[in-house]
């Protein structure tokens, strides 16, 4: 039966594995996107969310013909997916987006580059080709995220009735950055998002970003289009951009808007008190030994800046000695994205950084910072409960969950340290420590001044910040899109 309201991103709501015996089994994905959706998802049973195999693992489980209702997952060529996936859409957009290149030696566009570009455009039109067929007459299609840009566009053309969002998790790259792509590709990019009715972002700082940086003649051909002066700094903001040519009709408008994703306060703290987690949680308090604890939460990601927490917490137990033997770093990262080799390097320096900690200050009964690299939610959730200090301290990025989560689910109130180039610091910043994310000696001084805040403080904080973070849970982020969309 054709779907009235259908999602499209490349990670599903679950991945399987497949074991020696042959058997398969399922797995929750990690990251914002999959937790926002998954949990928007539970309150539209009549949705389609059709995502891409990730695995031989996944496409074993789409030729057997296993699937969870509501999914259908797309059994994309491994050499497509994969020169779209680590080629294009995590080796340039989302490097792109979080300004991480090391510019004296990328990014390179090559003949390489080019190759992994068409893999892109086909692997885009494997999801607007299963969409198209998908979706009933009129129907509301979200699509989301960088894998997907170009995707708007081209479902436009093959369906013109639809309704079309596309939601970015990730900031939008700054207009230098997006200057680095060669210029058809831009144009390429702007063309597909402006094949949208509507334009979603976390942040109002990326909105303006992408205004700023589509609003181009050169690359995109867009004639008219508007910058308001008298922008508002938070809320629903309407901008308009007229695509001209290249496909659509003359003047159908595109409106960008900012949603920025909550946490439903109810669905996670029923996950945070399961017996999985409480046992986790007695297990951390006996290896912490009734000493304060910083937790930071994270995927071995780049833009997470895990490093540079790590300085900072050495530098704090230099500058303020009386720290040492009375805190714990709790760091955990769920293991992402190990096909590319500047992960892998990346989540080895982390490891060799902690040791390093460990070696300087340990003693024989304290460990000064526990790394754990592993898929284990429960853990994560238990290290919340009991977190005294949360750092957040990314580079640049789309929202920032975790700065949303733990305020919610603390049990004695938590401090919280976060990195201005969060999405999540547009609405936190009030009842948060705000850091530069580069400035590791300010970092260390929040972390100083987090971990010296009075209780009664810190749990006051606590509660707005929780209430901030729960205004806009994944349920109403979703249905405002969908309200928004059916206006268009
Ligand atoms: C970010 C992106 C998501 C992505 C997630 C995990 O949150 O915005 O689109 O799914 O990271 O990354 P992965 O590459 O494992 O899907």
């Amino acid at each position: 039966m054709a779907s009235q309201v259908l999602v499209a991103a490349n990670r599903g709501p679950l991945s399987y594995a497949l074991s020696d015996d042959g058997t398969l089994s399922a797995r929750r994905g990690g990251g914002g996107l999959v937790s926002g959706l998954s949990a928007a998802l539970a309150k539209q049973p009549d949705a389609l969310w059709i995502c891409a195999a990730l695995s031989d693992a996944d496409r074993e489980a789409v030729r057997r013909g296993t699937s969870e209702p509501g999914v259908r997952m797309l059994d994309i060529d491994p050499a497509v997916y994969d020169g779209a996936y680590n080629g294009i859409a995590n080796s340039v957009l989302w490097f792109t987006h979080h300004h991480l290149y090391d510019v004296p030696r990328e990014p390179v566009f090559d003949a390489a580059f080019r190759r992994h570009w068409d893999a892109y455009v086909s692997y885009n039109r494997a999801f607007a080709e299963a969409l198209a067929e998908e979706a009933a007459e009129g129907a509301r299609v979200l699509v989301q995220d960088y894998h997907l840009a170009l995707v708007p566009g081209q479902l436009r053309e093959l369906r013109p009735d639809l309704r079309i969002a596309h939601f970015t998790h990730t900031p939008w790259a700054s207009q230098e950055f997006m200057e680095m792509l060669p210029e058809d590709i831009r144009g390429q990019l702007v063309w597909g998002m402006l094949g949208a009715d509507q334009l979603g972002f976390h942040a109002w700082r990326w909105s303006v970003n992408f205004i700023v940086g589509s609003n181009r003649e050169d690359a995109t051909g867009i004639a008219e289009s508007s910058l308001p002066s008298g922008v508002p700094e938070r809320g629903v903001w309407h901008y308009r951009a007229a695509a001209d040519g290249r496909g659509f009709e003359r003047k159908r408008f595109t409106e960008v808007r900012q949603y920025p994703l909550g946490v439903d306060a109810d669905d996670l703290r029923a996950l945070a008190h399961r017996p999985v987690v409480d046992d986790r949680l007695a297990a951390l308090r006996a290896e912490v030994a009734g000493r304060r604890t910083i937790v930071r939460v994270d995927r071995t990601e780049l833009s997470k800046n895990i490093l540079r927490g790590l300085l900072a917490y050495r530098e704090l137990l230099v500058t303020h000695p009386e720290w040492r033997e009375r805190v714990v770093h709790l760091a955990s990262a769920y293991p992402s994205r190990q096909d590319l080799a500047v992960y892998r390097a990346y989540t080895d320096a982390v490891r060799e950084l902690a040791a390093e900690i460990n070696e300087e200050f340990g003693t024989a009964d304290w460990q000064p910072v526990l790394v754990s690299v592993e898929d284990d939610f429960a853990r994560s959730l238990a290290a919340y409960r009991m977190a005294d200090v949360a750092l957040v301290n990314p580079v640049r990025d789309g929202m920032n969950l975790v700065a949303k989560e733990i305020p919610v689910v603390s049990e004695e109130g938590c401090a919280l340290v976060l990195s201005t180039g969060a999405g999540a610091h547009e609405e936190l910043k009030g009842d948060a420590i705000t850091v530069n994310p580069y400035d590791v000696t300010a970092t260390a001084e929040a972390l100083h001044e987090a971990l010296s805040m009075p209780r009664e403080e810190r749990a006051e904080r606590t509660k707005r910040l929780a209430a901030a973070a729960t205004a806009l849970p994944p349920a109403a982020w979703f249905e405002a899109q969908l309200a928004a969309l059916a206006g268009a």
